[in-house]
C-alpha cells in the first residue's frame, strides 16, 4: 500500500518534472537579414510563402524592419535595421544573414522564464506583455548555442495577424505554395567537444530528451566527420538535432559552418511536405538549388531501406534520399546553402512512418557536399 503511494507519487513527480516547460509548437523562426525587403521576395516568389505582417516606419517602428510569411504552420519572420550602429548591424556583420529567434509558443511565457532560468538558462528578456487594438501578448526569451535565443511566445488573448506592433502585411503579389506543412526539426551546429554541453542544456534546463544517438563512426566520410545527437521536448512537436565537428582528413562541414557563421547558429531547417516530389519539383522550378546526388547512390538504395511507395525514377531525377528505420522509410533532400557564406540551408522531408533523421543518408549526403567544398576550395 504504502509502496504504491510511493510509487504514485514518484509517477507525479516525473510528470511535473517532465512538464514544466509544455510548448504548443513552433511558433516563428526569425532571421537577421541584410535586406529583409529582397529576402522577403525570395521567400514569397521561390519558397511559396504568404504575406502576413508588418512593422516598420508605416507603423511607427524606426529602428529595423520585418516582415513575416507564412506557409502551413511554417512562419519567417525577417528583420533588417534600419540605420548604422547597434545589435542587429553587429548580428549580420559577424555571423551573415542567419536564425537569431527560435521562438516556442507557450501558454505561459512568465512561467517558461521562470523554469528554465531557474535551472540555470541565461536570461535574454525578462517577461513583458505588448498590446494593441487586437489584444495582448507576453514574450520571454533565454539564451540557447552562440548568439541564438529561445522566445517563448504566449498569444492566447491575441486575434491580430502576428503580434501587437504588426500590421497585416497586404499585398497584390501572391505565388502559390509549394505544399510546405510545419517544421519538422531544427539543427543546430556547436563547436568542438560542445554537442554534449548544449544536449545536457536541452535536458536540465528545458526538459527535453535525448531521442536517439550516433557516433562519429556513423557518419564519417573520408574526409569529414561529425556527432549529433537530438534533443526533442515531451510531446516531441520540438526536435533540436545539435551537431559538432569531429576530427576526419580535412575540414568538417561543420567546422566549415563555424568559421563562416563565426560560432555556434542555425544549420538547418527541416520543413515537412506530405508529397516531396511536387514540392521539389516546384522549388527546382522556381530556382531553389539541391545538393548533387551521385546517381550510383540509387543502385543499391532499395537494398538498404527495402521497399518504397514512390517510383524511384522521379526520386533520382530530383535527388531526393531514401533512408529507413524500424517504424517506416522517410524521404528527403538538402538545399545548397541559402547564402553565399556556407551557412545555413533547408532540408525538405516527407516521413512515411520513420521517426529519424536519415541517419543512413549522412554519408551520401556528405559525399555530395565535400563535392562542393572542393569546389570552394575549403575541404
Ligand atoms: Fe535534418
Amino acid at each position: 500500500m504504502s509502496t504504491d503511494t510511493t510509487s504514485q507519487k514518484l509517477t507525479k513527480v516525473n510528470l511535473e518534472a517532465e512538464d514544466f516547460l509544455p510548448i504548443l509548437g513552433t511558433d516563428f523562426v526569425e532571421l537577421y537579414v541584410g535586406n529583409a525587403k529582397q529576402a522577403a521576395y525570395y521567400y514569397q516568389t521561390a519558397w511559396g510563402y504568404q504575406p502576413v505582417a508588418y512593422a516598420g516606419l508605416e507603423t511607427g517602428r524606426k529602428d529595423s524592419t520585418s516582415y513575416v510569411l507564412q506557409q502551413g504552420k511554417i512562419r519567417l519572420v525577417l528583420t533588417s535595421p534600419m540605420s548604422d550602429g547597434g545589435d542587429i548591424n553587429r548580428h549580420i556583420n559577424e555571423h551573415g544573414d542567419g536564425v537569431k529567434f527560435v521562438s516556442l509558443w507557450v501558454d505561459d511565457a512568465a512561467k517558461s522564464f521562470e523554469e528554465t532560468v531557474k535551472r540555470g538558462a541565461k536570461p535574454y528578456v525578462e517577461p513583458y506583455t505588448i498590446e494593441d487594438d487586437n489584444g495582448k501578448a507576453v514574450i520571454s526569451g533565454i539564451h540557447t548555442y552562440g548568439e541564438t535565443i529561445h522566445l517563448f511566445i504566449e498569444r492566447k488573448d491575441y486575434e491580430g495577424p502576428f503580434l501587437p506592433g504588426y500590421n497585416a502585411w497586404t499585398k497584390s503579389y501572391k505565388t502559390e505554395d509549394v505544399g510546405l506543412k510545419y517544421i519538422d526539426h531544427i539543427v543546430g551546429n556547436v563547436g568542438w567537444n560542445e554537442m554534449n554541453k548544449w544536449v545536457d542544456f536541452y535536458a536540465e534546463v528545458m526538459g527535453f530528451v535525448q531521442l536517439l544517438s550516433f557516433d562519429d563512426k556513423d557518419i564519417s566520410t573520408e574526409y569529414t566527420a561529425l556527432m549529433s545527437k537530438v534533443m526533442s521536448n515531451g510531446n516531441g512537436r520540438i526536435k533540436f538535432p545539435i551537431n559538432e565537428p569531429a576530427k576526419g582528413k580535412k575540414k568538417s562541414q561543420i567546422e566549415e559552418y563555424i568559421d563562416f557563421y563565426n560560432g555556434s547558429g542555425v544549420q538547418h531547417i527541416a520543413l515537412a511536405t506530405d508529397n516531396i516530389i511536387e514540392t521539389v519539383t516546384e522549388l527546382q522550378k522556381r530556382g531553389i538549388e539541391f545538393l548533387n546526388i551521385p546517381e550510383t547512390y540509387y543502385d543499391t538504395v532499395l537494398d538498404r531501406v527495402g521497399e518504397i511507395d514512390e517510383d524511384l525514377a522521379p526520386l533520382k531525377e530530383l535527388g531526393i534520399l531514401i533512408d529507413s528505420d524500424d517504424e517506416g522509410y522517410l524521404l528527403q533532400i538538402f538545399t545548397k546553402p541559402i547564402l553565399d557564406r556556407p551557412t545555413m540551408f533547408f532540408e525538405i522531408i516527407q516521413r512515411k512512418g520513420a521517426q529519424s533523421f536519415g541517419k543512413g543518408n549522412f554519408k551520401a549526403l556528405f559525399e555530395a557536399i565535400e563535392r562542393e567544398q572542393t569546389l570552394r576550395g575549403t575541404l
